[in-house]
């Protein structure tokens, strides 16, 4: 199926999700690199397109809606809030987004919640629609910082798990060089794929 028809066939099916969604332009050019990457990575890695660009769609649904509001959906949502998302609470916008979807009926499939819950800091023992919208969120041609491009070319001709702990490595080497707290999911999601092995 082609984009322009997956895009097509979203537009139809979430229009309401769509017309609700508050996002900065900055936010929608992020949105449109994700999609157009998803797309093309679920073709190289041989994955279902439609899965992926409509995880790419939606992953950041709350990342814009203010600390006090994800908060505030978390509870209602009875989501679980771990003692890093307590001091970091954006990080839970993909967490709260994929309880939001599911709980309301929107998004069913389990492989597109669970790239959506932990498309921010990885997940040990996840699958590969959420290794590909992890790498897809960190790389997508509209993000920019140093090391950006190198990676972009450091992923090609890899496989989806080589191409997933290279990204991972990038987070956590980042995260220590900026002096900042590593985040628990990231280093497990790391670890699992050191001991599964290649
Ligand atoms: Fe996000
Ligand atoms: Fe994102």
């Amino acid at each position: 199926m082609q984009l322009t028809k997956i895009l097509i066939r979203i537009d139809k099916e979430y229009e309401k999700l769509l017309s609700e969604m508050k996002i900065s332009d900055k936010r929608k050019s992020h949105i449109v690199g994700c999609v157009e990457m998803s797309f093309a990575l679920a073709q190289r890695y041989d994955l279902d397109p439609y899965k992926a660009v409509l995880a790419a769609k939606f992953h950041d649904y709350f990342r814009e809606v203010d600390i006090s509001e994800i908060i505030e959906l978390a509870k209602n949502l009875n989501v679980t809030i771990s003692d890093f998302e307590l001091r970091f609470p954006r990080v839970l916008h993909g967490k709260v987004a994929a309880t939001y979807f599911s709980a309301n009926g929107y998004i069913e499939d389990s492989e597109i919640l669970e790239a959506i819950e932990h498309h921010t800091l990885g997940e040990a023992g996840v699958g590969n629609l959420s290794k590909l919208l992890f790498i897809v969120d960190a790389i997508e041609k509209f993000r920019i910082y140093d090391g950006v491009e190198a990676l972009r070319t450091e992923i090609e001709g890899k496989s989806l798990d080589e191409a997933y702990i290279l990204v991972l490595k990038r987070t956590i080497i980042d995260m220590i060089r900026k002096n900042k707290i590593l985040a628990p999911a990231t280093i497990g999601a790391y670890n699992y794929m050191m001991e599964v092995g290649l």
